[in-house]
């Protein structure tokens, strides 16, 4: 046996809320890769196939679901698909959120529409998916592993209109400790991986501006903008045996950037 076996998720069973996404197609596909069967969930059949097919052009089995993950009964439906078609659930990621750029508004005037949505895409859909897998893990009785993705924004302002991202943020933050101390008894644990800026498409129009990345980059260490595959190998460790002892853990994926605050 190698001591990699320990990250081997062969025969455990994912489901990746946001599979469709920059995000969570990446950590599907790598959990994937280490051998988990996976339910990509997203808005429409249409996301979810197109990253569920290019898992399943790499040889794993795949499941692809359109859903509503901020309704109760649409994730109480993607849970049951895939207890019926494999048998079981293990892991379940939180990929669905993002959506601060497109409300920016200063603190003192933050309209409470823009507030509602960004808690919706962000909170809520982490609440909804996470409590419907969570039964599911409770009642197969073989623990599990539910991976959050939180921000640095979490814990850091930021002078450009972020009010409800960094608040929503911290909630999901705060839920992962939550959790990760109410589902122990189960054997479930709960951890986050807590980007800073990631070079996809939700951000693409910050990035695009030279003097907005350059200030950005000017304040890693590592002195670049992380990828998606920046953070594919932490998300298998926090959902694999590699992790047993690790939960209710908020991991910076940020190239340095907290450690200099
Ligand atoms: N991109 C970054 O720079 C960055 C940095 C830190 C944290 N994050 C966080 O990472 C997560 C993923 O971000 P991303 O950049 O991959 O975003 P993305 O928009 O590419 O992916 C999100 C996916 O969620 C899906 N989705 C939205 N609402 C849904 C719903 N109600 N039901 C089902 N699916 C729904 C979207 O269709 C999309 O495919 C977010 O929580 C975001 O806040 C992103």
């Amino acid at each position: 046996m190698s001591q990699l076996d320990v990250f081997r998720l062969d025969g455990r069973v994912a489901m990746v809320a946001g599979g469709g996404g920059a995000i969570g197609s990446a950590i599907a596909a790598a959990l994937a890769g280490a051998g988990a069967r996976v339910t990509v969930v997203d808005q429409t059949d249409e996301r979810a196939e197109a990253a569920a097919g290019a898992i399943r052009a790499a040889g794993a089995e795949v499941l692809a679901l359109g859903a509503d993950v901020t309704d109760d009964a649409g994730c109480e439906r993607v849970v049951a698909a895939t207890l019926e078609r494999f048998g079981r659930l293990d892991i379940h990621v939180n990929a669905v959120g993002g959506g601060a750029g497109k409300v920016l508004f200063d603190a003192e005037a933050y309209p409470r529409d823009a507030w509602d949505w960004i808690y919706e895409l962000n909170v809520r859909s982490t609440l909804c998916a996470t409590q419907a897998a969570a039964r599911a893990m409770i009642a197969g009785g073989r623990g599990g592993r539910v991976l959050n993705i939180s921000s640095v924004r979490a814990n850091l302002g930021i002078n450009a209109g972020y009010s409800a991202y960094v608040a929503a943020k911290g909630a999901i933050s705060s839920l992962t400790r939550q959790w990760a101390t109410e589902w122990a008894k189960h054997g479930i644990t709960v951890n986050a991986i807590a980007p800073t800026f990631v070079d996809t498409p939700q951000v693409a129009m910050l990035l695009d501006d030279p003097v907005f990345k350059a200030g950005l980059v000017s304040r890693i260490p590592l002195g670049r903008v992380g990828g998606t595959s920046d953070l594919t190998g932490a998300a298998i460790f926090l959902c694999s045996d590699a992790s047993s002892f690790v939960t209710g853990q908020i991991l910076g994926i940020d190239g340095g950037l907290t450690a200099t605050q």
